[in-house]
């Protein structure tokens, strides 16, 4: 439904919703289970929404759900335009779209543009048709090099390991930057342009508020297929990229992301935000230009450690780099492609008071906050059996990359024995660990000093508070292994200790803190707000 031009007005008048909204990533594979299969479904997220109210958010971001053979659950797509059975069917997302709204919280949704899956009808067909066939022009399908073909066509690799390039029965190969059974569509061909428009269409009429694109930097292929040139592949991978790197940035990714803002300029007060793996700042800003993406996602925190150095820094470069566009910074401690924080942070009691203490920092900060489900209770990653884990990279790797299985657990929500809740059948897709009986949902709910109480005060105050207006910050002089800003313009201060000893607080009254103090004083791994 297209909303109403008034609306358009009134949007373009006051700031969009999502400048400073916290978002709440759920990997729906692992929210909660509606049916007793074990694989958490879009029933399953309906029935907790009263929990994501409480919480506090004002947006979701729901991984893929569509029709999918789940090699890489759910971002191998088959069909962009119906929910996978596993999930659910159509009328369970109207059901969790009107629900949500009815509560005033946003829905936005993963659309995957670099590639589908090797089962949707189009690579099927692509397979069948043989070489220069126009199915075949819908992905890239390239002759070999090599004195008969039989070595692929450049030497790229894919993301989650070994080549990029496998190959058919009448011996061309195809481009997969992730599994082979992902293929990369062929953007130079409009039918791939046309057939995403008609995708984000079908989801905006069902009324979803947004987007997160995939891989956004992804889509567009270098002419020619040059070879990757050594030292290009050093500190790439899932999140991280390498300059030198041709399979991405390339610059005529730009023309596809004005395509898919010209759709949502259709439909006011809908946003995209682009999973983009570029460092550089200049080069990361291109994608945030007025005719492009909204949001681009920031994994600055993701990467630094937890010291005070550490942090301003990432703070202050990842501020910077939206600086010269009209784009809010947004902030990640976490998401389902990297170990969540409390174990990056050390695991344990350690990981989990820096954890805290990161969490009021992040909460503090101007601009998007996106969550990812499970942070808000201290969960960490999960030291998971071999035999448990699924994630292609496992696989793909020979078994030396533990993959991304660890922070995909499912939600423990209440009682004492796995699988706490999350299914009403006897195991979950992934195990849940016993010790997770500490940390449910019912077992912090009401207890004022559990880590949910903390992040449901933090989002409350952040939402409700004056303090927290305004876009800029300025730093304080703070004691070494420390630092403390302030936004400007509205108050609210933000300590953060990450040295050894307790260390006394700028002045002020004490709004809340992540760990109690000690005689006043701001302890070790902690962190503290005041105005
Ligand atoms: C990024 C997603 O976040 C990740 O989970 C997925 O494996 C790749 N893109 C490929 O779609």
């Amino acid at each position: 439904m297209r909303r109403p031009v008034d609306l358009q007005t009134e949007i373009t008048q006051t700031p969009a919703w999502w400048h400073d909204a916290v978002f709440y990533q759920v990997y729906v594979r692992s929210f909660a289970d509606g049916n007793g299969d074990g694989v958490g479904d879009l029933d399953g997220i309906t029935s907790r929404l009263g929990y994501l109210e409480l919480l506090g958010v004002q947006a979701l971001w729901l991984t893929p759900f569509y029709r999918s053979p789940m090699v890489d659950h759910g971002y191998d797509v088959a069909d962009p335009r119906d929910v996978d059975p596993l999930f659910g069917d159509l009328d369970a997302f109207d059901r969790l779209v009107t629900e949500s709204h009815r509560r005033g919280i946003k829905i936005t949704i993963d659309l995957v543009p670099n590639h589908t899956s090797d089962q949707h009808e189009w690579f099927r067909a692509a397979v069948l048709a043989g070489p220069d066939s126009p199915e075949r022009e819908r992905y890239h399908f390239l002759d070999g090099s090599g004195e008969h073909g039989e070595l692929p066509p450049n030497n790229w690799t894919s993301i989650f390991g070994g080549p990029a390039w496998s190959r058919v029965a009448d011996g061309q190969w195809y481009l997969h930057l992730f599994a082979p059974q992902q293929p990369d569509l062929n953007w130079a061909n409009p039918e791939v342009a046309a057939d995403l428009a008609r995708t984000m269409r079908f989801w905006l009429d069902r009324g979803v508020d947004g987007f997160r694109l995939d891989v956004a930097h992804g889509m567009a292929k270098p002419d020619g297929f040059p070879d990757m040139a050594p030292g290009a592949l050093e500190g790439a991978g899932v999140l991280h990229d390498n300059a030198l790197d041709p399979r991405f940035d390339n610059d005529g990714v730009h023309d596809i992301h004005r395509m898919i803002r010209k759709v949502l300029d259709e439909y006011p007060g809908t946003m995209a935000v682009g999973e983009i793996w570029v460092k550089d700042s200049e080069r990361f800003t291109r994608y945030l230009r007025a005719d492009e993406l909204h949001l681009g996602f920031n994994f600055q925190l993701v990467d630094a450690d937890f010291n005070a150095e550490s942090v301003r820094a990432a703070i202050e470069s990842s501020l910077a780099a939206v600086a010269t566009v009209d784009s809010p910074p947004t902030w990640t401690l976490s998401n389902h492609d990297v170990v969540r924080h409390v174990t990056r942070y050390g695991g344990g009691e350690l990981g989990w008071r820096r954890a805290r203490a990161m969490a009021l920092v992040e909460l503090a900060l101007p601009g998007v906050v996106y969550l990812y489900n499970g942070e808000e209770l201290g969960l960490g990653d999960v030291e998971l059996p071999d035999w448990a884990r699924q994630d292609p990279i496992w696989e793909r790797s020979g078994h030396t990359e533990l993959g991304r299985d660890g922070s995909r657990v499912p939600i423990p929500w209440e009682g004492t024995e796995a699988p706490f809740g999350f299914t009403t059948g006897t195991a979950s897709w992934l195990p849940i660990p016993a010790e997770w009986a500490t940390l449910t949902v019912e077992a912090q709910l009401e207890d004022p000093d559990s880590t949910l109480s903390l992040y449901r005060e933090a989002v409350e105050l952040r939402k409700t508070h004056p303090a927290f207006a305004g876009m800029e910050l300025e730093w304080y002089g703070a004691p070494e292994g420390c630092f403390a800003f302030r936004r400007k313009g509205s108050g609210l201060v933000c300590a953060l200790n990450t040295g050894p000893r307790p260390v006394p607080l700028p002045a002020g009254q004490i709004l809340l803190s992540s760990m109690p103090l000690s005689d006043g004083q701001l302890p070790p791994d902690a962190a503290a707000w005041l105005l």
